[in-house]
């Protein structure tokens, strides 16, 4: 997907990308010891095998034959138009040379060209090393929008019990035929209830079809996990949560965890999240969430299940002029 770009003898040169989880994750782990690093089979799936809801184009730069950076950016298709959302790593021993800013002019370009007049990003943080990430992103023109915590939690955390009026049901992968339309409809409560700060942004609406090219497209890289609340009385769904497991993994992340309106304030959310921890193979033994600070029933009933702050993940946004 990606395209040559002009390369002066002074600036590396970027070429279109194959692969480039190596250089990502040496740049990532440099100073983000908790950094969720995309593992190399979702990457593949992206990158040879698009979907129909988002373009990506990915540029490398080299210094010679050294790969020295990558960066990618995403062109929503179907809904935000005007914006895209890039990422931009370079390896630590080729900072402070340009090559950030080399590769963030071809993304800024490459969006210009696709007509879109922002590009937003999300810059994570750790509370204990410092990284280069915000003062980059400062520098590039990017304003923080929205901010989240990044937290983990080692397994097994304590236990939370269900509320008896309802049990957990759970599947693996495609939601059942008969859970899709209560599923849907949360799903949807999830997008449109979901804290963004001043992040402008259209709501993505799922139907079946949609989902259904997720649930297929996530299976080729995740073991997906769902845990649902139903009410004993009338089966009716109360709320999920979602959990994804890379393939081969020892870690997972938290999705979404909601509880529909008129069934708050019976502890489901940490219930959902307990049972699903519960049921995870022994070898999964760390789970990334991310929460919003201003979230403060989600933030609380994280950490009062064990999970602890490890970055504080800021999404900026530049205006493309
Ligand atoms: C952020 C990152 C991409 C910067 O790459 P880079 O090649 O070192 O960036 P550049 O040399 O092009 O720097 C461009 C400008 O950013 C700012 N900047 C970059 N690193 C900085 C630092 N450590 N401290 C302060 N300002 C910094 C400066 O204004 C710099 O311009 P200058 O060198 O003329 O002063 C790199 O540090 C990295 O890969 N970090 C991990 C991933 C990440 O956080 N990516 C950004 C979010 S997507």
């Amino acid at each position: 997907m990606g395209r040559w770009t002009s390369a002066s003898s002074t600036s590396p040169t970027l070429l279109p990308a194959a692969a480039g989880t190596t250089c990502r994750t040496g740049s990532a782990r440099a100073d983000r010891p908790h950094a969720l690093l995309e593992a190399f089979d979702a990457f593949e799936v992206s990158a040879t095998q698009p979907g129909p809801y988002a373009d990506r184009v990915r540029w490398e730069a080299h210094d010679g034959d050294r790969l020295v950076g990558v960066a990618e950016l995403e062109l929503p298709l179907t809904e935000n138009p005007d914006l895209g959302w890039a990422e931009v790593h370079v390896v630590p021993e080729d900072r402070r040379r340009g090559v950030g800013r080399a590769l963030w002019d071809a993304i800024a370009e490459r969006a210009r060209a696709d007509g879109r007049a922002r590009v937003g990003g999300e810059v994570s943080v750790d509370l204990e090393v410092a990284g280069a990430g915000f003062a980059f992103a400062a520098a590039m023109g990017a304003v923080e929008k929205h901010r989240e915590d990044h937290l983990v939690a080692e397994l097994p955390v304590s236990p939370c019990a269900t509320d008896p009026a309802y049990d957990v049901l759970t599947w693996r992968g495609r939601c059942p035929d008969e859970h899709r339309p209560a599923y849907l409809t949360m799903r949807n409560q999830m997008n449109a209830d979901v804290p963004v700060g001043e992040l402008d942004l259209e709501i993505t609406v799922l139907d079946d079809a949609r989902l259904a090219a997720s649930e297929e497209r996530l299976a080729r890289s995740y073991d997906v996990r769902v845990a649902a609340a139903r009410r004993r009385s009338d089966g009716v769904l109360g709320g999920y949560s979602l959990l994804f497991v890379p393939h081969g993994a020892d870690h997972a992340w938290q999705d979404d965890t909601l509880v529909m309106p008129e069934h708050r304030g019976r502890r489901l959310g940490a219930a959902l999240k307990s049972a699903a921890y519960a049921a995870l193979p022994p070898n999964v033994t760390l789970v990334h969430t991310w929460t919003a600070p201003s979230n403060t029933a989600m933030h609380r009933t994280n950490t009062a299940m064990g999970f602890r702050v490890v970055e504080h993940m800021h999404e900026v946004e530049v205006r493309l002029a």
